[in-house]
């Protein structure tokens, strides 16, 4: 193909600007690991995450030569300017270890919804993609973390005061308490629909997750993505106790959850209220309005999901 001239020079120019570019491009720190500070969980556990996040998860951040180029880089930095603030191996062990539990049972549960490592990295980075088979070695080992089925009497304990204070109406409070946003307690969840129940192997607890009427019609005819407005849900959860047969029951109360739906009212907390009461006493979580940010982090790799993590069982 010939090009005029006019195409010519305007090709030349593109590409003098995007050499130019290059020039401009932002600060990536990289450091040596400091083994005390550095997670080391099995070996075949620190391969697949060295693997598959340590680029964005720690700072020892391994750039491609494609990850170098402007304005591909720019995208880059942030991924890891976001992914480093959020979590990082590389200083994992300045945690508590009931935190490091948490986060790793956090960081496996996005693996399994396939939300990380992130899809638009996974296209380009080939190795970092997960399998079948990475999938179960992390998930086999966050199982190892669980408590052992053993009697617990600690939790016994909390189940029997609480089951005493409860039947005393003691705990309950008068009026129903309202969080810093003024979303207030819902006692009818009881009386909903479960729509999934999910074990959280690193604490301990057993949840249960109930829809109010709106959920269960849009779970009905599939239309969940995004749930209409009107929709709630709750999650609640409970200790999860092992008695001294073996059986495995749900211990004390710990707290419920609510996601109450409505796109413009919420609009800034991602189309949903967000709200959580703690204990029989039902005490507001947050101590001020944007708590919900916290909620909105944690769900926002379910971002193409209308933020929920439940795939509902379907009736
Ligand atoms: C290309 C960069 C990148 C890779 C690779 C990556 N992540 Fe992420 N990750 C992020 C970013 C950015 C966030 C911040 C969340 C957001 O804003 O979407 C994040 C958030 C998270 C969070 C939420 C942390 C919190 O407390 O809010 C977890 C957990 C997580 N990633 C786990 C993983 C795991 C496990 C892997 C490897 C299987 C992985 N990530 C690979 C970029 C990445
Ligand atoms: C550490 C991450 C994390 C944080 C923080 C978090 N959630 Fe969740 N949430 C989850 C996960 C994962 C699920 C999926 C169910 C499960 O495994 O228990 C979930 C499920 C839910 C559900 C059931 C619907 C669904 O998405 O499956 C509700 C309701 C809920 N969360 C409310 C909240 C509220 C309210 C807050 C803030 C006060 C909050 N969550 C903060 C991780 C988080």
């Amino acid at each position: 193909m010939r090009l005029n001239k006019k195409t010519k020079i305007v090709v030349a120019l593109l590409l003098l600007a995007f050499l130019a570019a290059q020039f401009y491009r932002p600060t990536i720190a990289v450091e040596k690991p400091d083994e005390k500070r550095l997670a080391h969980f099995s070996p075949e556990v620190d391969a697949i995450l060295r693997r598959a996040c340590f680029d964005c998860h720690s700072n020892q951040t391994a750039l491609r030569w494609f990850d170098k180029i402007t304005p591909a880089n720019w995208l880059v930095a942030d991924h890891i300017a976001k992914g480093r603030a959020v979590l990082n191996f590389s200083t994992w062990n300045d945690m508590a270890k009931p935190d490091r539990n948490a986060k790793l049972w956090e960081a496996v549960n996005q693996a399994i919804q396939g939300a990380m490592p992130l899809k638009s990295y996974a296209l380009v980075h080939g190795a970092a993609r997960l399998s079948v088979n990475d999938i179960q070695v992390l998930k086999n080992y966050v199982k190892e973390l669980a408590p052992k089925q053993e009697a617990d009497t600690a939790k016994e304990a909390a189940l029997a005061s609480q089951y005493a204070s409860l039947v005393e109406e003691k705990a309950r409070p008068d009026t129903l308490p309202a969080d810093v946003n003024g979303i207030a307690y819902i006692p009818e969840y009881k009386d909903w629909t479960p729509i999934s129940t999910t074990q959280r192997v690193d604490n301990g607890t057993i949840r249960i997750i109930f829809g109010n009427e709106v959920a269960v019609k849009a779970i009905r005819e599939h239309h969940t993505n995004p749930w209409p407005n009107g929709t709630i849900i709750a999650k609640v959860a409970w200790d999860q106790l092992t008695d001294k047969q073996g059986n495995i029951t749900t211990g004390a109360f710990k707290q419920v959850e609510y996601m109450i739906k409505d796109d413009s009212k919420y609009k800034a907390t991602a189309g949903w209220a967000w709200a959580r009461f703690k204990t029989p006493a039902l005490v507001p979580y947050g101590k001020t309005s944007t708590f919900t940010m916290e909620c909105v982090n944690c769900h926002r790799p379910m971002k193409d999901n209308d933020f929920v993590f439940t795939a509902p069982i379907q009736h």
